[in-house]
């Protein structure tokens, strides 16, 4: 048997942080061999900070404002995810668009996960709620969640895997976000695992 991979993880978030919540639960359980090693989020006030206290992961407040450019800002994050010897960079609710030194040294090695399938309902504008409710009025059949490389363009770089679901007739954008979300703490904690394993190559 091929020996697993274990990567240290690094996180940057906007948010709530249920998919930092749930990757770092899965590492614990030992569903996945990774480590969750540090998080950084561009909100204050983020939920996300709660999640990381309590299961113990060091986390830094990084953004435009507290380092005066988002330029300025990738660098910090640069910086301390080589500080901290991360090696693979997942982005979990990240609302900023990840840029130099960040994507360049860390080439195909940042991880998105969309909430919509690509490349049909992702781009620029196709964030959170907006692409649940361009998937009902564009009166899609099925919608689903992906996971895919990081390059300069917003949800362009390669796709590691998908979960589709069907769009339930009358279906909310509120009812869709979540159960897209429930696809999400399925898919992004496997797909890790599938690099770990080596059956997904990046
Ligand atoms: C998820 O729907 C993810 O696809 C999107 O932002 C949301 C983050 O949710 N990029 P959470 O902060 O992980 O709960």
């Amino acid at each position: 048997m091929k020996d697993l991979k274990k990567f240290r993880l690094g996180f940057l978030a906007s948010g709530g942080g249920s998919n930092f919540e749930n990757i770092v639960n899965k590492c614990k359980s030992g569903y996945l061999k990774s480590e969750p090693t540090v998080l950084v989020c561009n909100n204050r006030d983020a939920k996300v900070f709660e999640k990381s206290d309590r299961l113990g992961i060091p986390s830094f407040h990084i953004s435009a404002k507290t380092e005066g450019s988002h330029e300025k800002a990738m660098e910090k994050i640069t910086k301390i995810m080589h500080e901290k010897g991360v090696d693979l960079i997942i982005l979990a609710g990240y609302m900023k668009l990840v840029c130099k030194p960040l994507v360049e040294e860390y080439r195909d090695k940042i991880l998105n996960i969309h909430p919509g399938l690509l490349p049909q309902f992702g781009g620029v504008g196709y964030y959170g709620e907006k692409v649940h409710k361009q998937v009902i009025d564009n009166k899609a059949a099925e919608t689903g969640a992906t996971v895919h490389l990081v390059d300069e363009i917003y949800d362009h770089g390669r796709i590691l895997g998908y979960l589709k679901l069907p769009v339930r007739s009358g279906e909310t954008s509120e009812e869709l976000a979540q159960r897209v979300l429930e696809l999400e703490h399925l898919l992004y904690p496997s797909v890790i695992r599938d690099i770990e394993n080596g059956k997904i190559i990046i």
